[in-house]
C-alpha cells in the first residue's frame, strides 16, 4: 500500500478530488516513461479553477522552491553524461514532469522521490525526441546541444510558438553549425549530424543574448574538440547554474555569468550530485503578493542578487525590502504605492518573467506608469483580464500605460499564460470580493503549489472543481 501525506486542511467533505489537497506519495519513488500515466501533465481542459477572496493581509515565512528554468537546462545536461546523476531541490511542476517524460523517451532512467532526482543517462538508445511532448514544452528544444554531442546526431522536432511568442530557434540552429554539425530541417524537424567523431571548438557570436541558446550550445561545446568562444552570451542566473553543474561533471567552462563564455571541450564527464538554485521569479510573485496586499512577509531561501531589478523597482514603488539573513528577504509593506515605469530587458535587467506581476501590483499604484515588454511580441495578454477587474490599462505595440486605480474589483478571469496566471492571482489578493481564476494549467507549469503557499501566509484562496460550492470561511476583508 502506498502511504500519501496530506498537506493543507483536510476539506474533504466537500470535494475530495479538489479541496486543498495535496497529494506527494511518499515512500514511493516516481519513475517517468514516455507515456507514464503518473507523469502525465495536468490536460488542459481541466475546469478547476482558483477561488480568491481579496483584501487579506498576508503574514508569516514562505518556502521557495528550486528554479524551473534551471531544472529544465540542468536535467538536459544530464544528457552529457553517462552516468547516473541526482538532482536535488527540484520543483513539483508540470513542466519538469514533461522534461522527464522527453529525457525517457531517449532512453533516460528517471526515479524522483520529493525533491530529490536520479538520473540514469548510461543507456541513451535513441536520438529523436516525439514532436507531442516537444510541443508541449519549448524548453525541451534546448537538449540538442547534449544529445548531438552526447550520440553524435539528434532529430528534435521544431518546438513551435506558444502564447507569449513565436519563439524561433535559429540561433541555437546558426551555433551547433558553427561548432561543426551538418543541420537540415524537414518536416517540422531538426536534424543534426556531426561531421566526423566530434563537434569542433568554434567563435559563435550572438545577436541576441537568448537564454536557451546560450545554454544548447555551451552543452554542445562542453564535449566539443577544442575551444568554443560564446560572445554576447545571456548572463541570467540559470545560465550560471548550468555552466557550475557541467563544472561539476569535469567540464572547462569560464565566464559564465558574463558577455563572453568561453569552453574549452572534454572527451567525457562524471556523475555528480547538484542541488538546483532557487526560484528568482517565485521569490519576485511573492515580493509582489506582500507589496499588493500590503503584507511584511520573508521568503527563503533566495539569492537575493538575483533579484536586484525587482528589489530596485519596488523601492521605486516604495516597497522596501530587507534581508535579515543572506539567504532570505523581508518585505516592509508601504501604504503608498507610486506608480513607476518598467522596460523588460534580458538579464541584468528587469527580467520579462516578473513583468506581468508588476503590472498587476501598478494597477492600484498611484498616478501613472508605463510597461514595455522588449524580449517577448505577445506578452501583454494578462492586460484585458487586469481590466475585467477594474484595471485602467491601454495597450500601444508594446507598451502598457496603466492609470493607477483605488482599488480592484473580483471578476471570473482566464489565465493566458504561466506569468499571467501569477499576475491574475497577485491582483485576486489585493481585489475587493471574490475573483475565480480558469486556466490553471499555466499556473502549473511553473508554480509547485502556489496557493498552498499563499493559503499558509494566510490568503483565502482555494482550487475548486469549477463547481459552484460554498466557501468554508467567512471572508473578512481588511480596510
Ligand atoms: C528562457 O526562454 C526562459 N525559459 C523564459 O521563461 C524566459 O522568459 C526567457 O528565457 C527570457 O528570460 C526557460 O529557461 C525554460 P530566449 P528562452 O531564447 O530561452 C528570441 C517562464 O516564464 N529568440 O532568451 O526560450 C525569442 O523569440 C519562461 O519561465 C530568437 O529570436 O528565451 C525571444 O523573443 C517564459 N531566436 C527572445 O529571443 C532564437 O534562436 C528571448 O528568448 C532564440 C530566441
Amino acid at each position: 500500500m502506498v502511504k500519501y501525506r496530506i498537506s493543507g486542511t483536510i476539506e474533504t467533505k466537500l470535494n475530495p478530488n479538489f479541496y486543498y489537497l495535496r497529494l506527494r506519495p511518499e515512500d514511493k519513488p516516481i519513475t517517468y516513461s514516455p507515456s507514464s500515466t503518473n507523469a502525465k501533465p495536468q490536460p488542459e481542459e481541466d475546469n478547476s479553477v482558483l477561488e480568491i477572496y481579496g483584501k487579506h493581509s498576508l503574514k508569516g515565512q514562505v518556502k521557495i522552491s528550486g528554479a524551473k528554468n534551471s531544472a529544465l537546462a540542468i536535467m538536459a545536461g544530464t544528457l552529457l553524461c553517462s552516468e547516473e546523476c541526482r538532482l536535488t531541490n527540484v520543483p513539483q511542476l508540470v513542466d519538469i514532469q514533461r522534461m522527464g517524460q522527453i529525457l525517457s523517451a531517449f532512453g533516460v532512467k528517471l526515479q524522483r522521490q520529493g525533491e530529490v532526482l536520479d538520473l540514469d543517462t548510461s543507456n541513451l538508445h535513441e536520438s529523436n525526441a516525439p514532436y507531442e511532448l516537444v510541443s508541449q514544452l519549448r524548453a525541451s528544444f534546448f537538449v540538442i546541444g547534449a544529445v548531438l554531442a552526447r550520440l553524435g546526431t539528434a532529430r528534435i522536432p521544431l518546438p513551435g510558438g506558444c502564447a507569449i511568442g513565436a519563439r524561433p530557434v535559429e540561433l541555437h540552429v546558426r551555433g551547433l553549425q558553427t561548432l561543426g554539425a551538418h543541420v537540415e530541417i524537414e518536416h517540422g524537424v531538426v536534424h543534426a549530424v556531426v561531421k566526423g567523431d566530434r563537434l569542433k571548438g568554434a567563435k559563435i557570436y550572438l545577436d541576441y543574448p537568448s537564454v536557451g541558446a546560450t545554454e544548447t550550445l555551451m552543452m554542445a561545446a562542453t564535449l566539443a574538440d577544442g575551444e568554443t568562444i560564446i560572445d554576447n552570451a545571456a548572463q541570467e542566473p540559470e545560465v550560471i547554474d548550468l555552466a557550475n553543474f557541467c563544472l561539476a561533471m569535469g567540464a572547462n567552462i569560464v565566464g559564465a555569468g558574463t558577455k563572453r563564455i568561453v569552453i574549452n571541450g572534454v572527451p567525457k564527464l562524471h556523475a555528480v550530485d547538484y542541488a538546483i538554485i532557487p526560484d528568482r521569479i517565485e521569490a519576485g510573485t511573492f515580493l509582489v503578493a506582500g507589496a499588493i496586499t500590503r503584507s511584511e512577509i520573508t521568503i527563503a531561501p533566495v539569492i537575493p542578487e538575483h533579484l536586484i531589478a525587482a528589489i530596485n523597482k519596488l523601492q521605486a514603488i516604495g516597497v522596501k525590502v530587507v534581508s535579515d539573513t543572506p539567504d532570505s528577504l523581508r518585505v516592509i509593506p508601504s501604504y503608498n504605492l507610486l506608480g513607476t515605469d518598467i522596460e523588460t530587458q534580458p538579464y541584468p535587467g528587469f527580467p520579462t518573467d516578473m513583468q506581468a506581476q508588476f503590472m498587476a501590483l501598478l494597477t492600484v499604484s498611484e498616478g501613472d506608469s508605463v510597461v514595455t515588454e522588449t524580449v517577448f511580441e505577445n506578452r501583454l495578454r494578462h492586460v484585458a483580464e487586469l481590466n475585467r477587474m477594474g484595471a485602467d490599462i491601454r495597450v500601444r505595440g508594446n507598451n502598457a500605460i496603466i492609470r493607477g486605480v483605488a482599488h480592484l474589483s473580483g471578476a471570473p478571469v482566464l489565465a493566458t499564460d504561466l506569468r499571467a496566471s501569477a499576475a491574475l492571482v497577485i491582483a485576486g489578493l489585493a481585489a475587493e470580493g471574490k475573483t475565480i481564476i480558469q486556466g490553471l494549467h499555466h499556473l502549473d507549469r511553473g508554480y509547485d503549489n502556489l496557493e498552498g503557499k499563499l493559503r499558509q501566509l494566510g490568503a483565502k484562496i482555494q482550487r475548486t472543481s469549477g463547481e459552484v460550492v460554498q466557501p468554508v470561511f467567512t471572508p473578512t476583508p481588511y480596510s
